[in-house]
């Protein structure tokens, strides 16, 4: 399917959708926004309190940090897209729950096929379990991973920076080189596939050396 159909699809079925008990608390379900040719794509955790009261993601004081950092690498929020890796809020801002995750999961899929990003931006630890279970984020974060054929950043969530200020200072850094990160992104995919005509087996995370 063409793909600002299959986005447009996907945000429709979103907004009925009931396959997991999150729809009991939603307002508005949020599929997330930005260009279907987004070069970077960010996955956050949930809707929030505003983002469920508005229909869309990354409204709030943790949109506006996320906006502050991409202005600092000159780029501004029309430019990405911004999904979460649950649609519907959880009730009180809770952690999302495994099911949840693995129900909403199909749409994310759908969302990542349609875009295809040269980069997925994971904010916070349950994005980041999608694509690395095991990883932790003290560690990896800011360093480009290649999972299953995609560059995979995993970020601190920005909520986190709000909350703990030492952490914005390593946010910050780990923006600033997003854009070196996507300038080499083609390269280091056409290189890989080269060297490697077997696909590397399907949990597997090779850390890149980009810097
Ligand atoms: N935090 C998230 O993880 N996602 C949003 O959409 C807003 C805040
Ligand atoms: Fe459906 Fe995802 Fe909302 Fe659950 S969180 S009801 S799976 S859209």
């Amino acid at each position: 399917m063409d793909s600002d159909k299959e986005l447009k699809q996907v945000a429709q079925e979103v907004a009925v959708c009931t396959k997991c008990k999150l729809y009991h608390s939603r307002k508005l379900a949020v599929a997330g926004e930005g260009p279907t040719n987004a070069s970077i794509m960010f996955i956050g955790e949930g809707p929030g309190f505003h983002e469920n009261e508005q229909g869309r993601p990354f409204v709030g004081a943790a949109g506006k940090l996320l906006e502050e950092l991409l202005g600092t690498i000159g780029m501004q929020r029309t430019q990405v897209f911004i999904t979460n890796i649950v649609k519907c809020r959880p009730p009180g801002n809770r952690d999302p729950e495994p099911e949840e995750i693995q129900a909403c999961d199909s749409y994310l899929e759908r969302q990542i096929q349609a875009i295809n990003p040269r980069v997925i931006v994971t904010l916070g630890r349950y994005s980041m379990g999608k694509f690395m279970p095991n990883a932790k984020i003290s560690v990896i974060h800011g360093q480009a991973m290649r999972i299953k054929g995609r560059l995979i950043v995993a970020m601190y969530h920005p909520a986190a920076a709000l909350h703990q200020r030492s952490l914005l200072s390593v946010i910050q850094d780990d923006f600033a080189h997003l854009p070196e990160l996507l300038s080499q992104a083609d390269q280091v995919i056409d290189q890989s596939e080269e060297t490697n005509s077997n696909p590397p087996p399907k949990d597997s995370a090779t850390q890149l050396n980009l810097f």
